[in-house]
């Protein structure tokens, strides 16, 4: 004993307070009004206590257990709960001989990770009928949300260093639980999510506007893509993944969804479609790892393809990232990106956005869209329609193609949505080529027919392409939607001769 104490004046001499705080604790991120993951995971618990004490830890409630004690080592006990049924509320006590720590109104639930930049830290006061939105938070008790402050480091952190919004029970007004600041998408998603499973959901906002796919990646994610050792100025590479990303690995996760990539349009566009599928892998392994093999090492990750920026702009930035966001397939799950599903949301734009073009407000049809790829891909329900229409054949014949689709579509005619590529020889086309509209000729249940006239007669048709524009159409307008009009078809880039880019 004497020694110990002994240890902890010297360390205090010459450290901070922080690292000799023998207080029993848990870590920033576990609260009161907490969700901790449902059976058939289970739950990590870990905190800091006083080296070489022993630190059990027990659930009350519906069920009890107790976990056998664990030492303390280097100021840091951790746990694994045995897996515990969806439901609550339960206590969780970590005891040391003297003294106890309480989590109260603790359930158990799925846990989501909401991440990226601004259209992801976009607030749910800030959403198109915000204050119905908000109004409604007093019907989900069991949606509860966490926010990591916004904070940078140029190493790997264990725990975060500030904490935004504590674990909270939503409410439309009263701090700290308020809506008014957290993620409209994030929640949104919750709550659909809630509704469907009708039991607890947690939501982990880690986001910050502004920022490219690397500052959220590991160097292990960056150096599959050559970007590890770039020169990167304020766009520095790991800063936010060392912050608030690294400090959650500990924690069992269902999945992620993930809102971003405006900044790459700008900024290593090129790479992205290597970038982003790498750091999906990078969380994926290094979760899985530090969870102790409780998050899954391939749990589902949803992410939004961008919105819209500039109308009428021919810039091909966001059409890019659109592509790379899906490893240059046009769609997900795909085999370089497994277990994940996508948002399509290039129909959704907002011209009087009050917060920019960049932030269209209707975050609600964003956030639907994720709950039906969850659906699908992340609760495995049968005979959920998540994707929407994809060519499945192209036919080319004199002066007009034929696309098939993969499921019926609901057409309306538009001069230019679609595009070809002519060529003079047969080669792929790339972003230097001429490309001319293709109209729309006629449609049937599940084909649409475009002309290509506007190819010389001596010219092979080489590509086809769809909604290649930063703002392809008006609000819930683009020309082809599933059958049942909810759907919008993704953008395609399809060459008639391989080896294109
Ligand atoms: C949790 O602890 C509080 C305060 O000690 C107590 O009032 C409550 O009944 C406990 N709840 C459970 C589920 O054990
Ligand atoms: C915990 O520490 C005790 C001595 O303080 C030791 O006997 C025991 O082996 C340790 N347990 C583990 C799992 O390291
Ligand atoms: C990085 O984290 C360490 C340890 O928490 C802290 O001392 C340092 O101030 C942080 N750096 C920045 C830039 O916040
Ligand atoms: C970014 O990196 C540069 C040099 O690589 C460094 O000088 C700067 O402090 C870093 N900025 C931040 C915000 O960490
Ligand atoms: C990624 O896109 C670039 C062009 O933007 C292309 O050169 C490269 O081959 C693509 N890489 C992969 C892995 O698809
Ligand atoms: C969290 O997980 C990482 C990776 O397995 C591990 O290195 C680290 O020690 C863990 N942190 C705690 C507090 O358990
Ligand atoms: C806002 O509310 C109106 C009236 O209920 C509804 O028609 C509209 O679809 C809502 N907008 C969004 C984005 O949910
Ligand atoms: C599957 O979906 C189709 C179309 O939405 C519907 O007609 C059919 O009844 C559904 N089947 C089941 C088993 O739910
Ligand atoms: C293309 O589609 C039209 C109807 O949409 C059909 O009349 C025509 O036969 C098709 N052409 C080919 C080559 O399949």
């Amino acid at each position: 004993m004497a020694g110990r104490i002994c240890v902890c004046v010297v360390v205090t001499l010459f450290a901070s307070l922080y690292s000799c705080d023998e207080s029993l604790r848990f870590a920033s991120y576990y609260g009161d009004h907490m969700v901790l993951q449902k059976a058939p995971e289970r739950a990590v618990l870990w905190g800091y206590g006083p080296e070489g004490a022993q630190v059990t830890v027990s659930l009350s409630g519906q069920t009890q257990h107790k976990t056998p004690p664990v030492n303390v080592t280097k100021g840091i006990w951790r746990v694994t709960l045995d897996p515990v049924e969806a439901g609550g509320p339960y206590n969780v006590t970590a005891a040391l001989q003297q003294s106890t720590v309480t989590l109260t109104d603790v359930l158990f639930g799925d846990i989501w990770l909401c991440g990226g930049q601004s259209n992801m830290a976009f607030a749910t006061s800030q959403v198109f009928n915000a204050s119905e939105e908000l109004a409604l938070a007093v019907k989900y008790p069991q949606v509860r949300i966490f926010m990591a402050a916004m904070t940078l480091n140029e190493t790997e952190l264990t725990d975060l260093v500030q904490v935004e919004v504590p674990w909270s029970v939503p409410t439309a007004s009263a701090s700290p639980g308020d809506l008014i600041h957290f993620s409209a998408v994030c929640w949104l998603f919750g709550r659909y999510m809630y509704d469907k499973l009708k039991y607890p959901i947690g939501l982990v906002e880690s986001c910050w506007g502004g920022t490219p796919v690397e500052a959220w990646s590991s160097s292990r994610a960056l150096q599959q893509c050559g970007l590890e050792a770039l020169e990167n100025g304020p766009h520095n590479n790991s800063i936010l993944w060392n912050a608030m990303i690294h400090p959650l690995l500990n924690m069992t996760l269902k999945g992620a969804i993930w809102y971003q990539g405006e900044s790459n349009a700008a900024y290593h566009q090129e790479e992205y479609n290597c970038s982003f599928p790498a750091m999906i892998d990078d969380w994926r392994m290094a979760f899985h790892q530090g969870s102790g093999g409780q998050t899954a090492s391939d749990f589902p990750f949803g992410f939004v393809q961008l919105s819209t920026y500039k109308k009428g702009s021919t810039d091909e930035g966001f059409p890019n990232i659109r592509w790379h966001q899906t490893a240059d397939t046009g769609f997900v799950p795909n085999p370089r990106m497994k277990r994940t599903f996508m948002a399509v949301a290039m129909d959704l734009p907002d011209e009087k956005s009050p917060y920019g073009t960049i932030h269209p407000r209707d975050k609600q049809d964003v956030a639907y869209r994720l709950t039906l790829g969850a659906r699908a891909v992340a609760y495995n329900e049968k005979n959920v329609s998540f994707l929407g229409p994809f060519p499945s054949q192209i036919l080319i014949a004199q002066v007009y193609l034929n696309i098939t689709y993969d499921q019926t579509v609901s057409v309306t005619s538009s001069e230019d949505i679609f595009e070809i590529c002519c060529s003079e020889v047969p080669a792929p086309c790339g972003p230097q080529s001429l490309w001319v509209p293709a109209p729309i000729m006629q449609w049937g249940p599940t084909t649409v027919q475009v002309s290509t006239s506007m190819c010389q007669p001596t010219d092979k048709v080489a590509a086809l392409r769809y909604a290649w524009k930063d703002w392809p159409c008006d609000f819930k307008a683009c020309p082809v939607y599933s059958g049942t009009g909810v759907l919008p078809a993704p953008p395609f880039k399809i060459n008639r001769w391989p080896g294109d880019t």
